[in-house]
């Protein structure tokens, strides 16, 4: 079967193991929940309170997943949010004194442990005392800032943003601009933070792509975007072939609904298409920094014409960076200066472009500090040894209970698979999550026993502060989640 001739809307997404009855998981779950209640009645108290000035407690829509939605009823799980009072290194702490390893960090930002007692935090705090923000006026420090990301990543022209959405969002832009083309291709289930382009899948084999986020008007079909399956070349020929597409979006290993690791050849087929077809490619590198201190576009010569990241990129402090070719970037300077182009007006071209807080000297100096600091191969020898040492734990666990669970690594970051496997499909990797009972109670029985972990699937980070105890730790708590979940 063709990948592209998959049916989400007809899928079973819940993976099936012999000697796990989901009935008795969900009861689990349930205690788990009232166990969750127990420990938090601070928690509990602030979430009334902050629910006076904030859609369901808190300010940023994204807190709202620590809830976990309940496919028993389409409601939340957890009655309330939980609130954190303060966080060092790798451990943080709630409103009720709860004590955790955080083994998420954000997503990333975080990384680099919180708060910690380094040269990076000593030179933020110190640009907070003596810099201006937001002065729009270019800065000195941003030359050093992108020769060193030159050295990171082999292109030639940096733009900085807020975050990894802003910079794919102009680098989408530039892609328009560079191509005369508006269309945007990027791969079934992929993410790309909040651009409107990357909010469409395509559920079904043979029907356009259209938006899957309530927020995005759910169904809603856009002409200007198109969706590939990862790794299936020939649906990426079929999307490119009209050579109406600017750009083709898309994480080097898919991280964003279970990961799809790509087959070997599959990169080195769409650089040939992109080429064949007059699309540029656009790797981003949002999560998958956590990998190697050069990104995977470098580890696995990948060839883009851009590059995105965001999170972890300046040590926590919000900023999203743009890299382009030399190609790219002549080719956008030549259009964006020239007079004669229908719709250029010189300079006021990049009007719209952009925000106004972009490279402020904050953010500046700690994408600079970030890149001297945290980007080399000592810091993520000790995160990659600590995601080693727990990854080689939890598969020990795996095998010892038979259960046929797998593990995804990529460097710093891992995925749980709830199926035997690594997924090379969008459906494969979704399925892996283990939504509908196993994601749920791993997530909550990690996170009552101290253990942040994400809670929309099962990505795991390790930082240079995660020790071989706290794995230890997180090791013995799996193994008796597992054994739970078999009910032995
Ligand atoms: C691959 C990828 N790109 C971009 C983004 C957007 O990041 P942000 O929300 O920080 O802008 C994300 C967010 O998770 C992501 O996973």
């Amino acid at each position: 079967m063709n990948i592209d001739d998959r049916d989400f809307m007809t899928a079973d997404l819940v993976p099936r193991h012999d000697r796990i009855d989901l009935e008795q998981v969900w009861k689990r779950i349930d205690d788990e929940v009232s166990l969750f209640v127990a420990r938090t009645p601070k928690s509990a108290e602030r979430f009334q309170e902050a629910k006076e000035s904030m859609v369901n407690g808190t300010a940023n829509i994204w807190c709202n997943h620590w809830r976990m939605p309940d496919p028993r009823n389409d409601d939340f799980l957890l009655p309330h949010l939980w609130y954190w009072d303060r966080a060092k290194n790798q451990r943080c702490w709630d409103a009720d004194g709860n004590e955790y390893v955080d083994y998420f960090y954000a997503d990333g930002p975080t990384l680099w442990g919180h708060a910690p007692d380094d040269e990076v935090t000593r030179g933020i705090a110190e640009a907070v005392r003596s810099e201006s923000f937001g002065c729009l006026v270019p800065n000195e420090e941003a030359v050093l800032a992108t020769r060193l990301l030159q050295e990171m990543i082999d292109l030639k022209y940096w733009f900085m943003t807020l975050s990894a959405s802003d910079a794919n969002r102009n680098a989408i832009s530039i892609a328009r601009i560079v191509t005369g083309r508006r269309k945007v291709l990027s791969p079934n289930f992929g993410y790309m933070g909040a651009p409107e382009e990357g909010m469409y899948w395509k559920p079904q084999p043979n029907l356009p792509p259209v938006t899957r986020w309530p927020h995005y008007l759910p169904g809603h079909a856009d002409p200007a975007v198109k969706i590939a399956e990862f790794n299936d070349l020939d649906s990426v020929e079929a999307a490119l072939r009209d050579r109406d597409v600017a750009v083709f979006v898309t994480e080097p290993v898919m991280t964003d609904g279970g990961f799809v690791v790509p087959r070997p050849g599959y990169f080195e087929g769409v650089r040939e298409l992109c080429d064949r077809y007059g699309t540029l490619l656009l790797i981003d590198e949002t999560h998958t920094l956590a990998s190697t201190p050069r990104g995977m576009f470098t580890e696995l010569d990948l060839k883009g014409d851009m590059w995105t990241t965001g999170k972890p990129i300046a040590g926590g402090i919000p900023c999203g960076v743009l890299g382009m070719s030399e190609a790219v970037g002549d080719a956008y300077a030549a259009k964006v200066n020239d007079l004669s182009v229908p719709g250029g007006a010189g300079v006021l071209s990049f009007l719209g472009q952009g925000t106004t807080m972009a490279a402020n000297p904050l953010a500046v100096r700690a994408l600079r500090l970030a890149l001297e600091h945290y980007y080399t191969d000592e810091t993520y020898g000790r995160m990659v040894g600590a995601m080693d040492h727990l990854v080689r734990g939890m598969r020990g666990v795996i095998e010892r209970r038979q259960v046929d669970f797998s593990i995804t690594q990529t460097g710093a970051r891992m995925h749980l698979n709830f199926v035997p496997t690594d997924s090379y499909t969008c459906l494969d990797a979704v399925r892996s999550i283990g939504l509908g009972g196993y994601h749920e109670y791993f997530n909550l029985f990690a996170l009552n026993r101290g253990f942040v972990v994400m809670p929309w699937e099962n990505m795991i980070l390790t930082s240079p502060y995660t020790t071989e105890d706290d794995n230890d730790r997180f090791v013995a708590m799996f193994d008796e989640c597992v054994g739970n979940l078999l009910g032995e």
